[in-house]
């Protein structure tokens, strides 16, 4: 796939439970991405486990895998220019107490650990969490 263009997020299982999953994606394109791939799925705890590696030393690791592992889920892959970074602006703080107006996140998210939106935080991660959730045939 194409790196610098494009990022992965996933609509957590708080987001997909409580019907926000349109409003989500409709505010994505609204802000100019298209969808490359998509597929509603849950994630194994092992599976959820696995994707959130990098916090396994972290307090809240455990409740984190729970969480993600607690429902389905809603992956994509996104196109646009500057993909990774306006995304990240676009979903806002990780904390949605402390996120933008106008953000995914202020709007939808339920709390610190219950935040409605993942976003890859590199070209390089956005690429490794495709691959670990589509097929290269998976993408247009
Ligand atoms: P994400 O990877 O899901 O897009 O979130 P992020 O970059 O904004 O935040 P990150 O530091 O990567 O943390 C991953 C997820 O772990 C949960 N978290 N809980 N209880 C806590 O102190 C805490 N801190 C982080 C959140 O669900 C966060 O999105
Ligand atoms: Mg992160």
């Amino acid at each position: 796939m194409t790196t610098g263009n494009r990022t992965f997020t996933m609509v957590k299982p708080d987001a997909v439970a409580a019907g926000n999953t349109g409003n989500i994606l409709a505010m994505i394109e609204q802000a100019g991405y298209k969808i490359v791939a998509l597929k509603l799925t849950q994630l194994s705890e092992a599976k959820a486990g696995e994707f959130y590696a990098v916090h396994k030393e972290r307090p809240f690791y455990g409740e984190l895998v729970s969480f993600m592992s607690s429902g389905p889920i809603v992956a994509a892959i996104l196109e646009k220019d500057n993909a990774v970074l306006d995304f990240r602006t676009l979903i806002g703080a990780t904390d949605p107490s402390k996120a933008e107006e106008g953000t995914i996140r202020k709007r939808y998210a339920k709390s610190l650990g219950e935040n409605a939106v993942h976003g890859s935080d590199s070209d390089e991660n956005a690429a490794i969490e495709s691959a670990f959730h589509f097929a290269v045939t998976d993408m247009i």
